[in-house]
This record gives C-alpha cells, structure tokens and sequence, in this order.
C-alpha cells in the first residue's frame, strides 16, 4: 500500500503501540463519539427515509468522475471518457444496499483500485457525490474522515497489511484504541474477533509466526471487530493458496449471512461465485450488473451449500469441506448493519 494511503487509514496505522491507546480517558471517548454523531447529524442527507429499501443504502454513488494527472498527462480513471461532442463525461452511478455482497471484477487498469480508495474515504472524487451510510463525505474535513472510516468501515487488503512483530491480539485491538474504546473492553471484543475468525488459539502469534491464510483471518478480525457497516477488501484472496482462499470466503459468507454488507474486488471468478451481485468495469465505467443472489437473503455459498459445493470446478474435496464449514444456521457473527 502507498505510504499516503496507510497514513490515511486510521485505525491501522503501523508503529503506533497498543499500550498509548490505554492511556485513552473516558473524556476522550465521549468526545470521540460526540464528534461521530456529529457528522451524522450535519451529513445525512434529506429524504433518505424515502429510499425504496426504508434505510439509506450502504453506498449511493452519483455521477462519480475520477481523474488522476492534469492536461495531456490527465487519466480518467473513473466515469468514463468525455463524450467527444458534448465534452460530458458519464460518471459512475451505484447503489449498493444493506446487506449485499458485491464483487467488482475488471481487467487490469479499469478503476477497481481507484474505487475502493473512493469508497473507502481513502480518496476523493474529482466530481460527483458518494453517500456512505447516508453520511455525505464530500462534506467532511480530513478528521471527520478518519472517524467514518474508523466507525463505517472495514478494511482487508491483498497484503494483510499487518503491523509487524506485533501479536494478533494487539493487531485487532488497534482500531477499538484508535474509537477510544478501554482496555477491558478492547480485549474482550478482539478475542471475541479472533475467535470468530478460528483464532483462539493464535492471539499471541506475531505475523511471521502465522500462515498467509491465517494472517489475512487476523486480518479480517481486525475489520470486523469495530462492527463497520461495510467491509471493504481489495484482492483479499489474492495471496492466497486455494485452501485458505476457502477458508477467508467461508468467514467472509457468514459475515454477509449476519448481515454485514461486503464489498469485494477480485480477478478470480470462483471468489465471484460467492458475491450476491457482480459488477464489471471496463475503463472505469460500470458494464455489466449482475445479480446471483437476492441482497437480502444468504450468500450463494449458504443458500444451498451442496449444490454450491458440488459446482466446484477445480476442487471437490474444498467444496466438500466448505460445506461442512457453512451448514447450520448459527453463525455467532452477531448482527450487522451500521455502527
Ligand atoms: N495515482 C495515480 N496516478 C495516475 N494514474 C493512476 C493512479 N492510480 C491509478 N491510475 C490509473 O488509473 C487507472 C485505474 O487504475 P486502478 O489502480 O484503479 O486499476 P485496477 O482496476 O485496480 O487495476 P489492477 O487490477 O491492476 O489492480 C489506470 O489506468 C491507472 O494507470
Ligand atoms: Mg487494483
């Protein structure tokens, strides 16, 4: 990840150690989430109520332009090219509602990257609006940001993006120090995430001491641990092995199943398979929506696990065992939804 970017993410800043967050008083932490309320208040927008679904979609995206460089250097990214007539650009509109399960697929080069930065706060749009969770971020200063991408969002990337030779334990309690949560209170929740996440039996283990599936779970324990409204990941199996590819997916299908709503980009058409909806781009403009699921119900791979199983392509033995990993109905993620 690019040294802007990690700077910008809040809660998982490398170097900053667990033990300067406990010193956090409650004075902090009702200031922290005054401030969060705050931006709910001055950033929703009206007549949200009024959306088709009762509650403000997770992500409303409108007429989202994105353009990197000036002049003859400028590439748009996002939006798509002027029309040579008008000299108007498309932009990019999207909804994702609560949860959904959304891949974005798209050959090299076609914006994925650029959206997950927008969508994640990461980045700003040259133009258009994004609603994230009914809050307007085009209004909020670079302080506000942190605290939505704190609250609203979780983060997994194709690189882990772990701190080094820092323990799971403290991997996971670092955004819950960063949302001024205590110490007590941090540690029941990061093991409650590590333990979701198979875990338990890893909390002390430093990243060198675990396997590449397993640090993108501590990982995922880490994004879903401030309980966001979206989870957001870009590649999240793109460094791993089929078997931990599996084993990241079947977390990541329960976390939907619970109601978290997920948004995913990948290359790979079987991580594809277990989004309710897949979106292509192509030179940064949405070409196709697909929808292989309802939004509202289980993901594909919980729908009917042994037909989902059986359409494995390459591995039978993997569905077999992902099967066995998603059948029942308690799932003990808890509930979704916004923070
Ligand atoms: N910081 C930047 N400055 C200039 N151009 C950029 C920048 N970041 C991305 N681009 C350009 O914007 C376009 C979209 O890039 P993006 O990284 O979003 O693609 P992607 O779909 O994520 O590709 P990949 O699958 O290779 O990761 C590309 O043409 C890229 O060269
Ligand atoms: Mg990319």
């Amino acid at each position: 990840m690019r040294p802007a970017l990690r700077q910008r993410l809040g809660g998982l800043r490398p170097g900053v150690r667990t033990r300067d967050a406990e010193e956090t008083s409650g004075a902090q932490e009702r200031s922290r989430a005054e401030e969060t309320s705050g931006i709910e208040e001055t950033s929703r927008v009206e007549g949200d109520d009024d959306s088709p679904w009762g509650r403000p979609p997770v992500i409303e995206v409108r007429s989202l332009l994105k353009t990197y460089g000036h002049g003859d250097a400028a590439v748009r990214a996002l939006g798509g090219e002027p029309d040579p007539v008008t000299g108007v650009s498309p932009g990019m509109n999207l909804l994702v509602e609560q949860g959904d399960m959304v891949a974005v697929m798209g050959s090299s080069g076609s914006g994925k990257s650029t959206l997950m930065n927008i969508l994640g706060c990461l980045d700003i749009p040259t133009e258009g609006r994004y609603l994230l969770d009914g809050i307007d971020v085009g209004g909020l200063d670079e302080h506000q940001l942190s605290l939505v991408r704190n609250r609203k969002i979780g983060f997994v990337f194709q690189s882990f993006n772990l701190v080094p030779r820092t323990p799971a334990l403290a991997q996971v309690e670092l955004p819950l120090a960063y949302a001024g949560v205590r110490s007590a209170e941090r540690r029941r929740r990061a093991l409650a995430a590590l333990a979701l996440v198979g875990l338990a039996d890893r909390v002390h283990h430093r990243p060198n001491e675990l396997s590449g599936g397993q640090q993108q779970r501590v990982a995922v324990a880490r994004a879903l641990v401030t309980a966001p409204a979206m989870l957001l990941a870009d590649e999240p199996t793109g460094n791993l092995d089929s078997h931990s590819t599996e084993e990241v997916l079947a977390i990541v299908d329960r976390l939907n199943a619970s109601g978290r709503t997920v948004v995913l980009i990948t290359h790979e058409d079987e991580v594809a398979r277990h989004a309710k909806r897949v979106i292509t781009l192509v030179d940064g403009q949405v070409v196709e929506d697909r929808r292989q699921a309802p939004a509202d119900g289980p993901p594909p791979a919980l729908r009917d696990p042994a037909s989902f199983a059986a359409h494995h392509p390459q591995d039978p033995i993997t569905g077999g065992r992902r099967q066995a990993l998603t059948s029942g109905t308690s799932n003990g993620f808890g509930s979704g939804g916004t923070a």
